[in-house]
């Protein structure tokens, strides 16, 4: 009794002032004025990217760099991150879902390709630049591997092959990075679809009419072998599945998908996530949206809890540096309109963390 008062007067505390991280191995790096889903850093440190929504109803680029100074300025630049409706879909952004610096140095932005009414088929697309030259180098178009509901969500890598999950309609779609080749696979299958609504902060997220969010395949790690994926949907229950399964199933499409799906096992316990990261030892960080954790998953899916703290709400976009660093963006998504009956209660600025790990990433998930 005593121990959950002491706590929900932090909470309340924390209602009021959310600045400083309880935990003292919780370290502010800088704080923003938007909601921030992701960032990537260069593996010399010097280079951050942020990227940024609008559901709290603000406004100005999805892909930012963030300058010396701290202001954020769109990446590559204006004419990519300022599509509107009825613009050439294929040359900008219309709805960046996810951007990571590749194992090859190149930055991979992922564009869902969501538009106003659905998929813009020739808009979901993952785009590669080039960081000294700030220039496009490659598009693999995602238009034929995505339905009308689909909502590309994140990517990883292994080796010439990528996996990448697609929220909206559950799957997780297998790319050859070489040839462009790519396959839907575990469609609608139990693992890739959620049963459980998302929640956080203890309770279930309702939109203004009361609704319910299901979010379907959402995290996925390579365990740095490359021989495993680990996936789930956003409200968790980890699953995997060797991924020679799915190199085979991308390759021979005489493989059904549903016997594919026999090889998806149970993994890990895990609540709600925000989002995961991988080490070089192959210890998963993911974050836990209710009970406001970041959990440490041992690669026999054991499951700890690494870090409590009041102050990350919904930290999503985590992100494993070069310099041994966990970042930690709290970004409050649970507090938005959207996912809050109707009312935005996102305490402003979003405040990103990091906090100091045994390992750095493993080399096939990113430079
Ligand atoms: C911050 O740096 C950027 C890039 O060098 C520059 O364009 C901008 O004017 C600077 N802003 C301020 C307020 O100094
Ligand atoms: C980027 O472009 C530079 C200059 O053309 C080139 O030297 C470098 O190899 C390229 N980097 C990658 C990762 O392709
Ligand atoms: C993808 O779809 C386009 C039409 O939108 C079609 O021309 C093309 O052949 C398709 N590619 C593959 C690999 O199926
Ligand atoms: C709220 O969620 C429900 C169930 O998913 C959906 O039917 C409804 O359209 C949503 N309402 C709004 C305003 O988005
Ligand atoms: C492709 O998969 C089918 C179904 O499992 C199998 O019968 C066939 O031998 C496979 N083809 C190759 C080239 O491996
Ligand atoms: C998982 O690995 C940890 C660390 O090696 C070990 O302590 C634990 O007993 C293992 N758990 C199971 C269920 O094998
Ligand atoms: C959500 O908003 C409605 C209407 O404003 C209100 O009746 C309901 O109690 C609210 N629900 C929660 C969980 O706050």
């Amino acid at each position: 009794m005593i121990s959950s008062l002491l706590y929900l007067s932090i909470l309340a505390l924390n209602l009021v002032r959310y600045t400083d991280a309880l935990d003292p191995r919780v370290k502010l790096a800088f704080t923003i004025d938007r909601p921030s889903q992701g960032s990537s850093i260069t593996p010399d440190g010097k280079r951050i990217f942020l990227q940024l929504v609008t559901f709290d109803d603000s406004t100005g680029p999805g892909l930012v760099e963030r300058q010396a100074n701290g202001s954020l300025t769109a990446y590559p630049n204006e004419a990519w991150d300022s599509w509107t409706e009825g613009d050439d879909p294929t040359t900008a952004f219309v709805s960046v879902a996810a951007q990571r610096i590749g194992p090859d140095g190149q930055f991979w932005v992922i564009d869902n390709g969501y538009g106003s009414d659905g998929v813009i088929p020739e808009g979901a697309k993952v785009v590669t630049f080039n960081l000294t030259t700030n220039q496009r180098t490659r598009t693999y178009p995602f238009g034929n591997l995505t339905h009308s509901a689909s909502l590309l969500d994140d990517i990883r890598f292994n080796g010439n092959e990528a996996y990448l999950t697609d929220a909206g309609v559950g799957s997780i779609i297998a790319l050859d990075l070489v040839t462009g080749h790519g396959r839907r696979l575990l469609e609608n299958q139990p693992a890739t679809v959620g049963y459980m609504a998302t929640s956080s902060e203890g309770y279930l997220m309702r939109n203004s009419t009361n609704g319910l969010h299901f979010i379907q395949a959402d995290q996925l790690e390579v365990s740095p072998d490359g021989k495993w994926l680990h996936f789930q949907t956003t409200a968790g229950g980890m699953s995997r599945i060797a991924t020679k399964y799915l190199h085979n199933a991308l390759h021979n499409h005489s493989i059904a998908d549903t016997d594919l799906a026999l090889n998806v096992k149970p993994f890990a316990p895990t609540s709600c996530t925000g989002s995961t990261a991988t080490d070089s030892e192959g210890v998963m960080y993911a974050s836990d949206t209710n009970h406001l954790n970041i959990m440490k998953i041992l690669p026999n899916g054991t499951m700890t809890t690494f870090i409590h703290d009041p102050s990350l709400v919904w930290v999503d976009g985590m992100l494993l540096d070069g310099q041994k660093r966990l970042w930690l963006p709290a970004a409050q998504f649970n507090r938005a309109p959207e996912w809050h009956n109707g009312t935005n209660e996102i305490r402003k600025p979003i405040h990103i963390y990091t906090v100091d790990i045994e390992n750095g990433p493993a080399s096939l998930d990113h430079a």
